[in-house]
Formats: structure tokens, sequence, C-alpha cells
């Protein structure tokens, strides 16, 4: 069986969020199950760097208003094909923007992307025929709508990571497309007047899969699913929800080397010394209270700005906090604030640093995700593997993986973190509280960092279901 998938992001070429993850991950937990993956990515700079001596194995001419190239490389164990294609990718900035604006002409630049993908779906490279296109978010999603009217096709999936992010462009950009007129419909790409790609794959892509499956039923009401519940609702059981999980060898307290003390469950003391070495990095006194912190993109989606409002409370409760993230400049300036307030107290680094995030999973406590909504969510995968209790926000993929401290979890060891809802204020100091008082018993503590770290987090469940999903959707043909 072969795969191609095609994202936006790749870890370790390019990554904004757990997309990355998952399409870096993904690819190495299947293939011990007999399936084959490429990966196909845009040829930004930094992709060009590290994979741009690959070999030229198909050449377009006009691929929305330039020539390009699918270069095959592999990197890091992972097979890929880079899109080079200068005119759209060879730009300063991030994979989606620069300087705080998304580039303008995005819609070609996905939509180049999705074709691309569908040209490989259907042969463009030779000797390379997929049995599966499996596109990833909107930036992919047109390559199931492209391969809809090709009348010998692979198979296509869908996943979806995030609903809020939906590629919903203006009317005007149809025709430069190259659908067929029939796309332009409900049935098609039509969204509420506009082109929608994401709305558009939903309805294309033989299967649909999420990120958990609470994710996977909560995008069917109103209040989850962002205006795409009603198709979403149509697409019956060939929507499913697959937990992600976590590459267990880039994440391994006991052989990380971004971490000062590697350690594991059965050396938790060892962990000590990197919780003094977050304490020398980001300015904090020292001390044996809790280190609570935060790593995250910072915006309306992570709750954060409900935290900041509560960070007086929570620093007046003797509890330390650590933040790494960037985002939304509201969010940042009121965590830059609380440093300013309580400099010895509070650490934030404004940013986005890999290296970090690992320190932080390695020497907190305790890591708090109070998401409003949360697709899958990684970042508490990451906290159970290092032992760094997850305090999460009772919401898709967050729900799913955490079992909470309450009572009778605790007397039959098999709590994980702590879990609050509503995602309001009360409820969020509450839970912290009820961290910060279960941390007072040192024993209890490492009972429940030890159950944390024995948690499945790897992909070998999920890669199976994947494989499964694959099967089930090839035998349909
Ligand atoms: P999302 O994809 O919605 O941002 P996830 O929890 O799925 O949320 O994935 C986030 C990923 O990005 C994790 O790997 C997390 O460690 C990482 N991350 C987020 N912000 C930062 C940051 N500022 N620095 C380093 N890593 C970050
Ligand atoms: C999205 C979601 C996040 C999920 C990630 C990977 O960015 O916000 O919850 O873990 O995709 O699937």
């Amino acid at each position: 069986m072969t795969v191609l998938a095609v994202a936006s992001e790749v870890y370790p070429l390019v990554k904004t969020g757990g997309l990355a993850d998952v399409a870096g991950a993904l690819p190495l937990a299947l293939a011990p199950l007999g399936i084959r993956t490429v990966t196909l990515l845009p040829g930004y700079p930094k992709v060009m760097e590290l994979a741009g001596e690959g070999e030229a194995v198909a050449d377009l001419d006009d691929l929305f208003g330039g020539a390009a190239r699918i270069l095959a490389a592999a990197v890091h164990g992972l097979e890929l094909f880079v899109l080079d294609a200068p005119h759209l990718y060879n730009r300063q900035g991030g994979p989606y923007s620069a300087g705080g604006f998304d580039h303008a002409d995005n819609w070609a630049r996905f939509a180049a992307l999705s074709r691309a993908g569908a040209l490989i779906g259907t042969g463009l490279v030779p000797g390379f025929r997929p049995d599966i296109v499996h596109a990833h978010d909107w930036q992919a999603a047109l390559a199931p709508v492209y391969l809809a009217f090709e009348p010998a096709r692979p198979r296509t999936v869908l996943t979806i990571h995030n609903l809020a992010f939906q590629g919903n462009f203006p009317r005007a950009i149809f025709g430069a497309l190259g659908l067929p007129d029939g796309a332009w419909s409900i049935g098609g790409v039509e969204y509420y007047g506009s082109v929608g790609y994401l709305k558009g794959g939903i309805h294309a892509a033989d299967r649909v899969t999420t990120v958990s499956p609470s994710y996977a039923e909560e995008i069917l009401t109103e209040a989850g699913g962002m205006g795409l519940q009603g198709l979403l609702r149509g697409r019956g059981r060939n929507l499913v929800g697959i937990v992600n999980g976590i590459d267990t060898e880039v994440w391994d307290p006991a052989r990380d080397r971004l971490v000062a003390q590697p350690y594991a469950a059965d050396t938790l003391e060892a962990r000590a010394q990197n919780k003094r070495a977050l304490e020398a990095e980001f300015g904090l006194r020292r001390g044996d209270g809790p280190i609570m912190a935060v790593v995250s993109r910072l915006t309306w989606q992570k709750g954060l700005d409900i935290l900041a409002r509560i960070l007086d409370d929570v620093v007046a409760r003797g509890i330390r906090l650590v933040v790494v993230g960037s985002g939304d400049p509201d969010i940042e300036r009121a965590f830059l604030a609380a440093q300013r307030r309580y400099p010895d107290r509070v650490g934030v680094k404004i940013g986005y640093d890999e290296a970090a995030s690992h320190r932080v999973q390695a020497g907190a406590d305790a890591v708090i995700i109070p998401s409003r909504f949360e697709p899958c969510g990684l970042t508490q995968l990451y906290g159970l593997r290092y032992g760094c209790i997850p305090i999460v926000s009772k919401v898709g993929g967050l729900a799913d993986t955490i079992i909470d401290a309450n009572f009778a979890a605790m007397s039959t060891g098999a709590a994980t973190g702590f879990i609050f809802s509503p995602v309001e204020e009360g409820a969020m100091l509450d839970a912290i509280e009820r961290a910060r008082r279960a941390h007072e018993d040192a024993e209890g503590w490492q009972a429940l960092q030890r159950q944390a770290m024995r948690a499945k987090v790897d992909w070998r469940e999920s890669a199976r279901r994947y494989a499964e999903l694959y099967q089930a959707v090839t035998r349909e043909q």
C-alpha cells in the first residue's frame, strides 16, 4: 500500500503547530505496517535548504503562474516530494504569512499544492502510483476535489486538524482553480457564495477523519461545527476521529539531548535538576513549590486570555509560571505585564522555540492547556511522557487523553492529570488549586507522574486505525 500525504508543514522541516508533528510522525509509524508514505510539501526556503538537493522527478510548465518541479528527497527517514515553485513559496516569513499578514495569494499557493497532489495521484511522477491520497487541513483539501473529477483516481482521505481554519476565498478566484464549472455548486467548493477549500474537501473525500473521537462529535454540533456541521453530519460513518500519537523518539525524557538531565519514571529525582535549570533560565526564584507552564500558540482557541486574567490569583497561591509562546499581541502583552509585576515568579519567552519546549516539559511540574476547543492537542501528550502533569479543559482531544485525578481515579492509580469544565476563570482556578494541593504531597505527586509517564501516547494504536481505514477505503474501489 502506497500513500501520498499532502501537507503544508512537516516536522522537522517546517512547523507552526501540531499538524507538522503529525505529518512528520505518522509515516514512520505506518511503515512497520507495510504502508509506504511519500509526503508532498511546499518548497519554502527552509525546505529547499534541507531537501532542495533532491532529484527532479517531474516538471510542470505552468502551475498557477509559473514553472514548477517535483523533487524527490529523503530527510530524517521521511520520503518527500518537494513542490519547488519559487513564484509561490520562495518568500520571507512563515509558511502562511509575513510580518503578521497572510500572503495575499494563499489561495493560489495552496490550490497549487493540492493540484500537484492530485496530479501525482494520477501518475505525474513516473513509477509512482499511490493507492491513497491523504490530504491534511484546508491547505491540501482541494486535492480530493481535483481528484473527484478524474475517472481513474486513487482513493482520498481528508484529515481535519482544526475546523477554525477553512480556507475560504472570494468567488472571483474560482475560474483560476482549473476546476470544471460543475464544481461551483453546493456539492463542490461553493460555500455561502465563496470558495471553500475545506468545505469542498469534506464533500469530495472518500473518508474524512479528525484527530480525536470527542472532536469528531463536537464538530457535528452548532457550537463546534463552525458552519460546517450540516455537511459533516451528512458524511455519517465516513467521518471518524482517530486520536494523534507523538513521536516517542523525538520526545523521550530518558534520551533527550535538549534537556539538562535526562530521566525516566524510575529516576524521577533526577528531574529536579531540570527544574533548577528552568528556574535559572527564566529568572525564577528557587523553590520547591510548583512551577506550572504554558507552551502554546497564544490565541483565543487556547483559552490563555482567561489564564492571564487569573494570574494574580495563581501567583498569590505560591505558584510560579513559565510561558513559551507567541500569537495574539494582547495575550502576549498580558503575560509580559505579569512578568513585570512578578519578575521572579513569572517567566515569559515570546517566540517559537522548539528546544525550550523540551526543557519546559522536563522541568516544570505541570503544563496548563485551557483550550476553548482542541481537536487533539499534543502538548498534553508531551506532558504525560515527561511527567509534567497536564491541567486541561474538558474539550476535544484533551478530554480523550487525560484522566482526571478525582478520588476514584486516584484510588485505582488511573489518574494522569487535572480536568476542568467549563472553560471559565473559576473552574480553571479550581483545577490549578487542586494540582497545587496535590503537589504538596511529594509521594502522591510522584505516583501521579509515574502514572502519566505510563500512559500510551505513541502512534502504534492510531497508526493501526489509519491503516485499517486505508484498507477499507481501497477495498471499496
Ligand atoms: P496546535 O497545533 O493547535 O498549536 P498542538 O498541541 O497540537 O496545538 O501542537 C502544538 C505544537 O507546537 C506542540 O508540538 C508544541 O510543543 C509546539 N509549540 C507551540 N508553541 C510553541 C512555542 N512557542 N515554542 C515551541 N513549540 C511550540
Ligand atoms: C491542530 C489542532 C491541534 C492538533 C493538531 C494536530 O493544530 O489545533 O489540536 O493536535 O492540529 O492534529
